[in-house]
């Protein structure tokens, strides 16, 4: 099986929604790691990632949190500067995956949820949380919950994507709008990326920069992930026919022989500061 088929297989099962942690119990660790992998080295995560680490300017000696933390490697990463890092992570899988891939970081890989952390208040001076928001009923809870923890000093950065952004083509756009219109209706938080500044403001912090990135999907993008997703649900949720879904298919597999597949989508980041006591 070519890497592309793995990957067509692994759409089909691993979705956006599979992040979900009220999926969790059903959920292909293994599937999510390789799908985790896969993202975090397309450059606009990676460009985010690295904007995200120079904001939050971590200190050795520092406590850092990332809400959500997958397999890890951005906790590991404010270990390997020398801070006390800790990866709130709901997924037991993927808990025993960082630790696996990391046995000799002194990061800790702990059970909790973005909306109740497992820290006390002003204990935590650097905060991350990526591509996490989308995929939580309370985004602004988990948001002021974060802002809870952060010691007055204390830096934070949001990551996420807004998929209202995403543009396909070619795609008849009557179709398209119908299927983006359903697939958006079914995930938790489709608009996080849009939402990140004034979760940040609401919670009483003082926004310090704000970034975005587009995420341009390679020509094998046409054969998995969003669009397999995008049309499949379209299709049972009865949004489409199964005509128009096969034209859809036909279209951009046809376009991505030639190079001539496009998809992208906006990921948005914002840094922010709680005012240190006066
Ligand atoms: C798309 S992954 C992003 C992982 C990591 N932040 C990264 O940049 O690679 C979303 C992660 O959020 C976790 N997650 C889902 N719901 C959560 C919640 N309510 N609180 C904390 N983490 C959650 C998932 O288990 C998963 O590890």
């Amino acid at each position: 099986m070519t890497e592309i088929q793995a990957l067509g297989e692994l759409g089909a099962k691993i979705q956006i929604g599979s992040f979900k942690i009220a999926d969790a119990a059903q959920a292909d660790t293994a599937g999510m790691a390789f799908v985790l992998d896969q993202m975090a080295v397309r450059p606009a995560v990676q460009t985010l990632k690295a904007w995200a680490l120079e904001q939050l300017a971590p200190v050795a000696g520092e406590t850092a949190v990332d809400v959500g933390s997958g397999t890890g490697e951005d906790v590991v990463a404010f270990a390997e500067l020398g801070l006390r890092a800790f990866g709130v992570e709901p997924s037991a899988g993927l808990r025993q995956e960082a630790v696996r891939r990391w046995p000799d970081c002194k990061a800790e890989f702990v059970d909790g949820l973005s909306d109740k952390l497992p820290f006390d208040d002003e204990s935590v001076d650097v905060v991350r949380c990526e591509r996490v928001l989308q995929h939580v009923e309370d985004p602004a809870g988990s948001v002021q919950e974060m802002a809870r923890v952060l010691r007055p000093g204390g830096r934070i950065v949001l990551i996420d994507t807004d998929w209202q952004t995403a543009i396909v083509h070619p795609a008849d756009p009557d179709v398209l709008q119908r299927m983006i219109s359903s697939f958006l209706s079914h995930a938790a938080n489709p608009f996080s990326g849009r939402q990140l500044r004034g979760q940040l403001v609401n919670a009483g912090l003082t926004i310090s920069g704000e970034n975005a990135a587009t995420w341009l999907e390679p020509q094998s993008g046409a054969r998995q992930g969003f669009v397999s997703m995008v049309h499949v649900r379209a299709l049972q949720s009865g949004a489409i026919t199964a005509a128009e879904a096969e034209a859809f298919v036909q279209g951009i597999t046809d376009a991505a022989d030639r190079g001539a597949f496009h998809l992208s989508l906006t990921m948005y980041a914002v840094s922010a500061v709680k005012a240190p006591v006066a």
